[in-house]
Parts: structure tokens; sequence; C-alpha cells
């Protein structure tokens, strides 16, 4: 049987401040599988930004373990993290974390810019392959401030995908939008789901849940039944 893709075994975090420490993550055992579209539910301050961020490499946690399609990937130094994030993983925000003085353009190209050994016309195709797939090519030489906010995380999205990866990582893709915004910014991602990517999905809205395969709550700092959270 292959391993899942993802496997968390019993991870903690602890904030440390000048307060005093401050658990966060109270033992974490989650295992996703390739193809899975996942949501972490909870209340805000629950840890889900937390969470997301340890699986996408963001941030260290105190104890456990993190498998990484077998690979145990919990000791790796900064360069390896990184490498790692850029061959395997795409971040998408709620505040979209584009860059500004880019082009989306050049936006897009970002990620591809840490790889060596791909020309310049390599980039260009993977590039406006996925502006073609978010449907704004005609948007590539706009700045970001030039775009709706619809548009800006489409090109967050394109963004995301350009280094195909293997898992995308959103964090409240749709909080900064409007409702039918974020409708379509949802077919969006679930298209790409039903395209063989893993999802995990970062939510407190609930009606999000038909998009998913498979939802998890978090409530003070482990998992919890739906019901109480
Ligand atoms: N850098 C930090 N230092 C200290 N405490 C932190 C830090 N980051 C987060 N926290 C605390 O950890 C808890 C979990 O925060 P987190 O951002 O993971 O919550 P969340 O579930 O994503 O909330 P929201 O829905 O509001 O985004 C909160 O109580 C927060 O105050
Ligand atoms: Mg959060």
């Amino acid at each position: 049987m292959s391993s899942p893709l993802i496997e968390l075994k019993n991870i903690k975090k602890k904030y440390t401040t000048k307060a005093g420490d401050f658990p966060v993550l109270k033992g974490i055992n989650l295992n996703i599988e390739e193809g899975e579209f996942i949501s972490i539910m909870g209340k805000s301050g629950s840890g889900k930004t937390t969470l997301l961020n340890i699986l996408g490499l963001l941030d260290k946690f105190n104890e456990g373990e993190y498998t990484f399609r077998g690979e145990n990937i919990s000791n790796f130094n900064e360069n390896r993290k990184s490498e790692f994030r850029n061959k395997n993983m795409g971040f998408i925000f709620q505040q979209f974390h584009l860059i500004e003085s880019l082009t989306v353009y050049q936006n897009i190209e970002m990620p591809l810019l840490y790889r060596s050994g791909e020309t310049k016309e390599d980039r260009r195709k993977k590039i406006e392959e996925r502006l073609e797939q978010v449907g704004l090519l005609e948007k590539r030489n706009n700045k970001p401030f030039e775009l709706s906010g619809g548009q800006q995380q489409r090109i967050a999205i394109a963004r995301a995908l350009v280094t195909d990866p293997y898992l995308i990582l959103a964090d409240e893709p749709t909080g900064a939008l409007d409702s039918e915004t974020s409708d379509d910014i949802m077919e969006l991602i679930k298209k790409l789901n039903d395209d063989g990517k893993t999802i995990i999905m970062v939510t407190h809205d609930k009606d999000l849940k038909r998009y998913t395969t498979r939802d998890v709550y978090l409530k003070d700092g482990e998992f919890s039944e739906e019901a109480t959270i």
C-alpha cells in the first residue's frame, strides 16, 4: 500500500511570548491522501493558519513528525525547506499577496525564477498556460491594482499552479471576496481538485463544505466533532 501524501503525527506547537508560553496545537494527527480536497475549519484563533503554515513548511513546530510522500521532512534546514516548498507546494492567501510593482506576468513568473535550468521560453509557455487556465491572458501586462479582487485571486492561483505542485495550500481564499466572486473562485479551485490536485483549505465558512471531499474541525488546539465548534 502506498503511504499517504501527508502524515502528521502528534504535532504540538506553542508560541513563546513575553506574556508566557501559549500552546496552539496540542497533538495533531492527520493523514491526507493524494487527491483529497480537505478543509480545516474552526473559529477565529483556533489555530487553523498555524496548522496550515506548518503543513506549508512556513512555520516550525515543537514536537511531532511530518512525513510527505513517505519522507520525514521535520528536520529539513531552511534551504531544503524552501526547495521542497518550491517543488511540491503552491500557496493561495486571503489577501492574494501579489507584488504590486510587478506585472501579472512577472508575478506568476516569480516561483519559476528560484529554479535553475529553465529558459525564458520554458517559463513563458508555463505562465501563458496558467493565465489561460484562469481566463486572464489579456491581463498579462497589467499591474495587480488594475485588477478586481476576484481577478487578483485568479492570478494568485495561476502563480500557485505554475510550478505544477502536488499540493495547494489555501488560507481563506475567498475571505476578501463578495459571495458571487467567491463562488467563481471556489469553482476554479474545485476544478483543480477534479483534475487531480490535492488541496488543503483553511476556512471558517461552513458553506464551502459543498466543494470539499473532507472537513476537519479545530477547537482548542485539537480536532473536534463539528457539532462542538
Ligand atoms: N506569532 C504569534 N505569536 C504569538 N501568538 C500567536 C502568533 N500567531 C498566532 N498566535 C496565536 O495563536 C492562536 C491561533 O492563531 P491562528 O492564526 O492559527 O488562528 P486562526 O484559526 O487562523 O484564526 P483566524 O480565523 O482569525 O485567522 C491565536 O490565539 C493567536 O493569537
Ligand atoms: Mg487564520
